[in-house]
C-alpha cells in the first residue's frame, strides 16, 4: 500500500524521509519520490521500482539536498495508471508551485478532471492525485494559505484519502488532511513528522496525535496545528506509542515472518499480562461497555482476523453460553445488519485500518450496537470508531502473514469469553478459573511447540514439491486452524489450498485428492480427533501424503500419517495457540523451498485500506 511521510524542521529531511519511507517499504509499492523545498522552488525526484533507486539518485547529489528542511516522501502502488516515474508521487500542481502525495482513492477524480481540462490544465500523469494537486495548486495562485486551499479542495473530494502538501510560497510548512485513510502527526523537538503509519517514524519519535476525518494539520519545525476546515483550531492530546525501533530489526532471523512466529510466546505474554492473574480471574475493566447488558455477539472482520473470530465464538459459546455469529466484514457492511444496543459487535483488525473492517463497524453504529475493537495499533481508525478496544500487545508485525497478532487475537476473545461468562454466571466459577489458568499457560506451550517442532517442519517440504493443490482439514475447533493453515500456506507460497470440515470433504473436495495433492489435518482431542482420523483414512487410499498436526507421542497418528507435526499436551483453551505454529512453519518452510520472498507475497499489502 502507498506510505506518506511529511518532514519540517532541521537541514536532515532528506534523511528523515527515506528513512521513513524505508519503514513502510515492507506494505509493498512500485516507486517512490519525494518532494523537497529547495532554493525557493519544490524539487521533485521520483524512481521506478525499489527505494534503493531512489536512494541511488540522491546519493549523487547529497551535497545539494544536505541542506533542505522541509520536504514530503512517498511510496506508491499503483491503483490509477501504471507504475512509472510520471504516475509516481509526489505530484505538481499549476506551475509547479505546489506538490501533493496521496494515499487512497478519489473516486470522483474523472469529473474533476474534466472541470480542470476545461479551465486548460493540462495533466502531466494518469493519476486521481494530479486532480488535487492542480485544484490546491489554482487556490494558491488565486492568494489563498496552502491550508485554506487544502480545506477548500476536500469540499470536493469523494473517496477515501490521506493527503499532504507543501507550497513554494510557504517554506518550513507541510500540511495535510485525510479521510477513511491513515494519517498520523510525529512531535519531535524543533523538528515535526507527518506519517502514513507510526511505524514509519519510530526512530525519530513516540509521541504522535492523531488527525480525524476532515482535520487539516499543519506543521512546522516548531508547531503543529490542527484546524476544522472552516479553520477553527483544535485542541488535540498526544498518545504514546510504546513500540520500539528494534521492532523493525530482524535481530539475526532471516526474515520477518519467522522473527514473528518466535515472537508469539511475548506476544502472548504482553496480551495476557495484567488481564489475568495467577489464579485464572480476568480482569477486562478496560472494556467501557456494560457487557451484562449483552444478550448477542457479532464478530467481524477479514482474513486471519476472521479465523481469529471463529475461534472467539468457540471460546465465547462455550464459556459464557452467549449466541455468536462471525461475519466477514466485506459481507456484513452490506448485508442490511439489524440488532440493537444489547449487541455487542467485535470487529478484529490487526492493523485498525481495514477498510471493510472499518465500514462493518459504521453499519454496527447505524443499529445501535455497542462495538469492541480489538486492533494491534493503538491510535487506528478502528479505535476511535468503537465504543471501547482491547489492545492485542503483539508488538509491530511487519511480514505481510499475519502470525503473532493472530495468536494474540485468540487470547483477546477468550479472556472476553471468561469475563462474559464470569458475568452471566453461565458455568460454574471453579470451571472458569481453570479456563483461566489454562489461558495462562499460553506462551510457555506455545515456546514448548516451538522447540518439540525444531527443525522437523523444514524436513518435510519435499511432500509439497510435485503438489498441485493442498487440503487442511479439521473438525470443531480445529477447522479454523485449517482455514487459516491453508489461507497462509496459499498466501505466500502461491499453492491453491483450501480448508475444509473433515466432515464435509466427501461432498466435493474429495475429488481433488491423490498424490499430488498433500493432506494436513489438524486432528484435535476427543471424538472430533477419532472421527477426523477417518476421514484421513479415505484420503490415504486416494494416495494422498499426510501430514498430521497431533498431540506428542499419538500413536494413532503416528501409524496412520505420512508425518506427524507434534504439539505438547496442554489445555483445551490452548489448541488454537499450539497448533498455529506448526501450521505456520509449514507455510513458511513450503515457501521458502520455492525461493519466494516470505514477508512481501505478490499482490498483497499489510493492510487493505482501499475497497
Ligand atoms: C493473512 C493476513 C490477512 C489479514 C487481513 C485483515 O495472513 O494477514 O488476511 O488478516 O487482511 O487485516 P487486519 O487484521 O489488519 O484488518
Amino acid at each position: 500500500m502507498c506510505g506518506i511521510v511529511g518532514y519540517a524542521g532541521k537541514e536532515r529531511c532528506v534523511e528523515v524521509l527515506m528513512e521513513g519511507l524505508g519503514q513502510l517499504e515492507y506494505r509493498g509499492y512500485d516507486s517512490a519520490g519525494l518532494a523537497l523545498h529547495r532554493e525557493g522552488r519544490i524539487e521533485q525526484i521520483r524512481e521506478v521500482g525499489r527505494l534503493d533507486n531512489l536512494a541511488r539518485v540522491l546519493a549523487g547529489r547529497n551535497g545539494e539536498l544536505s541542506q533542505v528542511r522541509t520536504g514530503l516522501g512517498h511510496t506508491r502502488w499503483a491503483t490509477h495508471g501504471r507504475p512509472s516515474e510520471e504516475n509516481a508521487h509526489p505530484h505538481l500542481g499549476g506551475a509547479g508551485g505546489v506538490a501533493v502525495v496521496h494515499n487512497g482513492i478519489i473516486e470522483n477524480f474523472s469529473e474533476l478532471k474534466e472541470e480542470l481540462e476545461a479551465r486548460g490544465v493540462v495533466f502531466r500523469s494518469e493519476t486521481d492525485t494530479e486532480v488535487m494537486a492542480h485544484m490546491i495548486a489554482e487556490r494558491v495562485e488565486a492568494g489563498e494559505t496552502l491550508r485554506r486551499a487544502l480545506a477548500g479542495v476536500l469540499q470536493r473530494l469523494e473517496g477515501s484519502f490521506a493527503v499532504a502538501a507543501v507550497s513554494v510560497d510557504e517554506p518550513g510548512k507541510v500540511v495535510a488532511a485525510r479521510h477513511q485513510s491513515p494519517l498520523v502527526v510525529g512531535l519531535g523537538q524543533g523538528e515535526n513528522f507527518l506519517a502514513s503509519a507510526v511505524q514509519a517514524l519510530l526512530g525519530e519519535t513516540h509521541q504522535f496525535l492523531v488527525v480525524e476525518n476532515g482535520e487539516i494539520v499543519e506543521i512546522a519545525a516548531s508547531s503543529v496545528g490542527v484546524f476544522t476546515t472552516s479553520g477553527e483550531p483544535v485542541e488535540r492530546e498526544a498518545f504514546e506509542v510504546d513500540w520500539d525501533a528494534e521492532a523493525v530489526e530482524l535481530g539475526g532471523y532471516e526474515d520477518y515472518m519467522l522473527k514473528e512466529i518466535h515472537e508469539q510466546p511475548a506476544a502472548l505474554g504482553a496480551t495476557l499480562l495484567d488481564r489475568l492473574d495467577s489464579g485464572g480471574v480476568v480482569d477486562l475493566s478496560e472494556v467501557e461497555i456494560d457487557l451484562s447488558e449483552i444478550d448477542r455477539v457479532v464478530i467481524v472482520a477479514c482474513g486471519t482476523a476472521y479465523h481469529a473470530g471463529l475461534l472467539g465464538k468457540h471460546a465465547i459459546e462455550k464459556l459464557a453460553r452467549i449466541p455468536v455469529e462471525v461475519v466477514i466484514a466485506s459481507e456484513y457492511r452490506y448485508a442490511d445488519p439489524f440488532g440493537d444496543d444489547h449487541t455487542l459487535v467485535v470487529a478484529i483488525s490487526q492493523s485498525g485500518e481495514t477498510t471493510d473492517t472499518l465500514a462493518a463497524v459504521q453499519a454496527a453504529r447505524s443499529f445501535g450496537a455497542r462495538v469492541l475493537a480489538v486492533t494491534n495499533t493503538r491510535g487506528s481508525l478502528i479505535t476511535r470508531e468503537a465504543d471501547a478496544v482491547l489492545i492485542t500487545k503483539a508488538g509491530l508485525e511487519i511480514c505481510v502473514a499475519s502470525t503473532k497478532t493472530f495468536v494474540a487475537q485468540v487470547a483477546v476473545l477468550d479472556l472476553l469469553a471468561l469475563a462474559l461468562a464470569s458475568i452471566r454466571r453461565a458455568i460454574p466459577e471453579r470451571e472458569l478459573r481453570e479456563f483461566g489458568r489454562g489461558l495462562r499457560l499460553a506462551p510457555e506451550k506455545v515456546e514448548e511447540t516451538l522447540g518439540i517442532l525444531g527443525n522437523r517442519v523444514e524436513q518435510v517440504v519435499g511432500i509439497f514439491e510435485d503438489a498441485r493443490c493442498s487440503l487442511f482439514l479439521g473438525r470443531g475447533i480445529s477447522y479454523p486452524m485449517a482455514l487459516e493453515g491453508a489461507l497462509k500456506l496459499k498466501e505466500i507460497s502461491y499453492l491453491p489450498s483450501e480448508g475444509y470440515p473433515a466432515g464435509e470433504m466427501k461432498h466435493g473436495p474429495i475429488a481433488l485428492v491423490d498424490e499430488h495433492c498433500p493432506v494436513i489435518a489438524v486432528l484435535g482431542e476427543g471424538l472430533i480427533r477419532e472421527k477426523t482420523l477417518s476421514n484421513v483414512e479415505e484420503t490415504l487410499a486416494r494416495g494422498a501424503s499426510v501430514i498430521a498436526i497431533a498431540r506428542e507421542g499419538d500413536k494413532g497418528a503416528e501409524r496412520m500419517a505420512h508425518v506427524v507435526l507434534p504439539v505438547p499436551e496442554a489445555p483445551e483453551i490452548l489448541a488454537p495457540f499450539i497448533c498455529s505454529v506448526p501450521l505456520q512453519l509449514l507455510a513458511y518452510h513450503v515457501a521458502k523451498n520455492r525461493g519466494l520472498d516470505v514477508d512481501k507475497p505478490r499482490n498483497l499489502a499489510k493492510s487493505v485500506t482501499v475497497e
